[in-house]
């Protein structure tokens, strides 16, 4: 009955919200409505709600939380913005699936949390790249105790030139950092997933800027920078705003003697878009791309390569899976699977990499 539907609201109507929420929150039609979207600027807003028949938008997403009450929200607004709306969305009774990175630092992240537990309400970060199905199928094979004793793991992704420039993402204000807080927060959720998120003890780090804050007069396309569906209304780009790393790269010490290394870009001069997670065992290894598992059987080195059972065919397949499995939370079918401790301790490997980064040390992390 349409009563019993949970009444879901956007904030931020940009390209994740049109191309990535909007079709997953109406793919839920059976346990989901959607009620009305916002965002400061009021045409985008209205841009989004009249794509999908949402009866409701505005310019000020306080007054739609005040006025809809609604009772899951989406954040989909720069990083340096989450923080605050989050917050506000839960104090307001409601849910949040909340787009990564959770915020541009720990303690925000942190605060968020201790909101969430103080208003009774469920956060969730749309760690998007866990919810398809070889890192599940991964993670089921690493939980089985496949690997033996896990010691190491590597993720990287670069982009030889892929710098969003639909939206702030360069601008430090409105995201915090770079391919960062794009591409990186993937990896390491992801990577420290699949290992069974030991904590983050030590942490080494570097960034650049090579390419993104000047003008290479290079032909380049939204898709390859993130959007492969287009935006509503491109916010003109200006290079000389650019003022984030358009490379970083790390070193992790984690609890237990396990050690994390890590890289990521926009911008390299690197052949393609090369992407791959690697986590080794004493008895057997895992890459995700292409998914192989690594072993021995009666005496020969075998690969194994698991048939994953293969995702919905649009462009973000896992936001598909993960609003899915946040109404089965919600319904109380399922347990979270983005957990708190999880989501902090990445973000304490990216503090940590960004001081180490700023100090030219290694940082100790409490
Ligand atoms: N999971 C994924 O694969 C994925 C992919 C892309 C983006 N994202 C995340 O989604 C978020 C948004 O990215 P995007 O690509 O949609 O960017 P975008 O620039 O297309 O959209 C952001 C929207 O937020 C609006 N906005 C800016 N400041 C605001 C504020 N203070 N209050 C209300 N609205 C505000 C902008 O006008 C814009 O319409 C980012 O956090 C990004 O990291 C996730």
């Amino acid at each position: 009955m349409a009563q019993d539907k949970l009444r879901v609201a956007i904030i931020g109507s940009g390209m994740i919200a049109l191309t990535a929420h909007l079709p997953s929150w109406k793919a839920l039609s059976r346990d989901v409505e959607l009620v009305a979207t916002a965002d400061i600027l009021p045409e985008r807003a209205r841009l989004l709600a009249e794509s999908a028949g949402i009866p409701k938008h505005y310019g000020d997403w306080q007054k739609m939380l005040d006025e809809v009450k609604p009772d899951l929200v989406s954040v989909c607004t720069p990083n340096a913005y989450h923080a605050e709306q989050t917050i506000a969305a839960l104090q307001a009774g409601a849910h949040v699936l909340c787009e990564k990175p959770i915020s541009i630092c720990y303690k925000d992240a942190a605060r968020m949390y201790e909101a969430a537990e103080a208003a009774g309400t469920i956060l969730m970060v749309g760690q998007s790249t866990r919810f398809t199905s070889v890192p599940f199928a991964a993670k089921k094979l690493i939980d089985e105790g496949r690997l033996g004793e896990i010691y190491f793991g590597e993720t990287y992704w670069l982009r030889r030139r892929g710098i969003p420039t639909w939206g702030q993402f360069h601008m430090k204000e409105h995201s915090g950092a770079g391919p960062l807080y794009d591409l990186g927060v993937h990896n390491l959720d992801l990577l420290f997933w699949l290992m069974g998120n030991p904590a983050v003890k030590t942490a080494t780090g570097v960034t650049y800027t090579k390419f993104g804050n000047r003008d290479e007069g290079l032909a380049t396309s939204l898709a390859d920078s993130g959007a492969p569906e287009g935006v509503i209304t491109p916010r003109p780009y200006d290079y000389r705003e650019f003022d984030v790393e358009d490379l970083a790269a790390g070193f992790f010490r984690m609890e237990g003697g396990i050690s994390v290394s890590f890289k990521t870009s926009w911008a390299a001069n690197v052949p393609g878009n090369p992407h791959q997670t690697t986590v080794l065992g004493t008895e057997g290894g895992i890459q995700i791309d292409p998914f192989t598992f690594v072993t021995n059987v009666d005496g020969y080195q075998t690969n194994v390569t698991p048939i994953a059972p293969g995702d919905p065919p649009v462009a973000f397949p896992g936001h598909i899976g993960e609003t899915a499995h946040l109404v089965r939370v919600i319904k109380g079918e399922e347990e979270l699977i983005v957990k708190k401790e999880q989501v902090l301790n990445v973000m304490k490997a990216l503090d940590g990499l960004h001081e180490s980064a700023r100090t030219g040390r290694e940082v100790v992390i409490d």
